[in-house]
């Protein structure tokens, strides 16, 4: 944890369930979420952001998956960030690897739904993170440096955005770094924050993501420059989804 900052527990529903499922779940999640000293955050598919934030309540956050680098306009199956902001979103995540391998989506284009992010109110988290081969060649660091360079737009400090390191190899695969490897990225994410955006980039949240699951999140959350987690497939489970947020330090 980066000390005076408080946590954030992120559920990335990604692509996943009913509406009367999501619904469940939601209310799940509301139902442990006054016992939490972390924020806590759920970013359901675009066609569950509403009835989602009503199962919700007031006290977890509702946040989309992706948004559109337009504010509007001629773009057939998208969304724009205005449009997550009206139904009550205050985050988007952005840059996701499986948007960036699916899509395609390259740095700059984050960067630019970022700037799109950012002028419609809503947090971006801005994800990166190294292929399995990317760090079995050494060069996991500065594949994430080099994606937060080209991907974080200049306004991204002052809006207190925040950073999801998520190695491509350890998502839904059930393997992650060792803790000390966390440790290390987390790190140079941290001083690439700091040596870009100054004392603002001190206190900016770095999440980490990849399996996180109620066994692991304790000792994970307690690494220094881990302010919280991105949590897939645990996520659609309530009480793994709060058991992990369980898992915040004490001092947090
Ligand atoms: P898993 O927790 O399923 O590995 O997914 C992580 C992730 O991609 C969150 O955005």
């Amino acid at each position: 944890m980066t000390p005076g900052v408080r946590p954030l527990i992120a559920g990335n529903w990604k692509m996943h369930g009913t509406l009367r499922e999501a619904a469940a779940l939601a209310e799940g999640v509301r139902a442990g979420a006054a016992a939490s000293r972390a924020e806590l955050l759920i970013c359901p598919p675009f066609p569950h952001l509403v009835p989602v934030a009503g199962a919700l309540g007031d006290g977890v956050g509702l946040g989309g998956q992706d948004c559109h680098a337009a504010a509007r306009g001629a773009h057939t199956g998208d969304v724009a960030a205005a449009m997550l902001r009206d139904v009550g979103a205050t985050y988007v995540i952005l840059g996701h690897s499986e948007r960036r391998a699916d899509h395609g989506e390259a740095d700059a284009l984050v960067r630019a739904k970022a700037e799109a992010a950012l002028a419609a109110g809503l947090v971006p988290i801005v994800c990166v993170g190294e292929s399995e081969a990317q760090r079995l060649a050494g060069a996991a660091e500065a594949v994430v440096t080099g994606q937060l360079d080209g991907s974080l737009p200049d306004g991204f400090a002052a809006a207190g955005g925040v950073v999801a390191y998520e190695p491509v190899w350890a998502i839904g695969t059930g393997r992650t770094p060792t803790e000390a490897e966390i440790a290390a990225i987390h790190a140079a994410i941290r001083a690439n924050l700091e040596g870009r955006f100054g004392e603002a980039g001190a206190g900016l949240r770095i999440l980490y993501g990849g399996s996180v699951k109620p066994g692991n999140a304790k000792g994970i959350l307690a690494l220094p420059h881990v302010d919280g987690a991105l949590v897939g497939g645990a996520s659609l489970v309530a009480a793994d989804f709060l058991a992990i947020a369980a898992g915040v330090p004490d001092a947090a």
